[in-house]
């Protein structure tokens, strides 16, 4: 072997890259603990037959596909939200919905690689499960918002882009473009910005649109704000489609007030994603810079679990990588402080003192404390160096003089402060 990089698009972890994504890991299951979320887990392996979908989605050419020795056709999954499907229409009749749940899912998608894309990443997911209401939107929003907070983040750094797939259709309808037409649109439409719109419209060609249908649909996106929308429609009844998927918006928006975060979000008729089961509210998180792909992303999506075989129940979820945050956080000076550290550094000068230490270490072990004890003797300089390399808080070399005396020093390593200590006392130091 002459290549020691990981394959290409996959990532090593290094003590100091994994102590940032723990910091990032943590602060995504303290949020999804204030917010109410329980959680759970499923296989990285999925069989093709749950994962494969009809195409046109970016996402099912990117699969990682396999045969297992029995030739059964299986995949590492490149999002979670299948199986999540799969576990809920398992146990559909004995689950208690609404019901809140996530995960940090390790998830593979061959990718072309760009910034802030990698073929394996780790996503975190916040799903809600037999709720209609917008109060669902409002809560997977607020979290995954929470935890950019939690990271120091604020509304100058991001926004989140809502829009509404059902108000889009809505308005395609009013076009009196075909309803057909819609979910290739969809796919189409959520390539602008990867193409150039030149390139979307011809896309949207493709698929049967007559030259002013696509400039029809290009206007409609390009409308920013929630009464421009209204402008375009003719009064209809609160039952009207349209305005149906406009109520939910505002209420979105409400409730964001409410709970606070509304400083965060902004409308975009534009956001549509890139995954077919999405059937309402849509959402992208983005830096307010446009330096970086999309933080987080999610919707509604009401039909997926009836489309897999299970009953129809509304959802609402999304998914948020570990690859763009880190690159956000980089560039806002805001990468989490992880140095290494360790409650006590142990070591010892010969072989005859060692027993002190290992004493030492094992008490302050019992005790809850974490110890780097020296793996070998070793000459004090050598060893105090080692301790404040690891990052000890204190430190505690033995030497033949504490072997004998079984009186040892307790050195703190930030002030240089010593107190003496013996076996039975130095719990009670702590
Ligand atoms: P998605 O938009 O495909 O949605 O992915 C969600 C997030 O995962 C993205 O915004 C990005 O942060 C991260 N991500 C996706 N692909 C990559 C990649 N190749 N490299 C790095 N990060 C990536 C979904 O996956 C939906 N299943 C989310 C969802 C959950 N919807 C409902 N529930």
């Amino acid at each position: 072997m002459t290549d020691f990089a990981a394959p290409r698009g996959m990532r090593d972890f290094y003590p100091e890259d994994f102590r940032a994504r723990e910091a990032l890991f943590d602060a995504w299951r303290a949020t999804a603990r204030r917010w109410g979320f329980e959680g759970y887990d499923a296989p990285v392996v999925e069989t093709m037959e749950l994962l494969e979908r009809k195409a046109g989605e970016e996402i099912s050419e990117q699969i990682y596909a396999f045969e297992d020795k029995c030739g059964r056709r299986l995949a590492l999954r490149p999002e979670l939200t299948p199986s999540l499907a799969r576990m809920i229409i398992a146990r559909q009749g004995a689950l208690t919905f609404p019901l809140k749940w996530t995960a940090i899912a390790q998830c593979f998608r061959y990718e072309r690689m760009t910034r802030g894309r990698k073929r394996e990443h780790f996503q975190w997911n916040l799903d809600i499960v037999g709720e209609e209401s917008v109060m669902a939107e409002a809560e997977v929003i607020g979290a995954a918002v929470g935890a950019l907070r939690a990271l120091g983040l604020t509304s100058e750094h991001f926004k989140v882009r809502v829009g509404s797939r059902a108000l889009l259709a809505a308005l395609f309808a009013h076009s009196g473009l075909a309803a057909e037409h819609f979910p290739a649109c969809c796919l189409a439409l959520d390539k602008r910005g990867k193409i150039s719109d030149e390139e979307v419209g011809a896309l949207l060609a493709k698929e049967g649109l007559p030259a002013d249908a696509v400039a029809r649909v290009f206007d409609l996106i390009g409308l920013h704000t929630l009464e421009q929308v209204e402008a375009t429609l003719s009064d209809g009844d609160a039952d009207d489609p349209a305005q149906r998927a406009i109520g939910d918006l505002r209420e979105l928006f409400d409730l964001a007030r409410q709970l606070g975060f509304a400083d965060f979000l902004t409308f975009d008729l534009g956001v549509i994603r890139g995954l077919g089961y999405y059937t309402g509210i849509v959402f992208e998180a983005f830096d307010t810079a446009g330096n970086l792909r999309a933080i987080f992303g999610g919707g509604r999506y009401d039909s997926l679990l009836s489309s897999l075989g299970g009953q129809k129940m509304p959802c609402v979820g999304l998914g948020f990588g570990d690859v763009v945050v880190m690159e956000l956080l980089a560039d806002c000076g805001r990468m989490p402080k992880t140095a290494r550290t360790v409650d006590f550094a142990v070591g010892y000068m010969d072989g005859a003192s060692r027993a002190l230490a290992l004493k030492i270490a094992a008490l302050l072990r019992e005790a809850g404390r974490s110890v780097d004890l020296a793996l070998a003797d070793e000459k004090p300089r050598k060893f105090f160096n080692r301790a404040d390399k690891g990052g000890a808080v204190r430190a505690i070399l033995v030497g033949a003089n504490e072997a004998q005396t079984g009186r040892f020093t307790v050195k703190t390593m930030a002030g240089g402060e010593q107190a003496e200590a013996t076996l039975e006392t130095v719990a009670a130091l702590l």
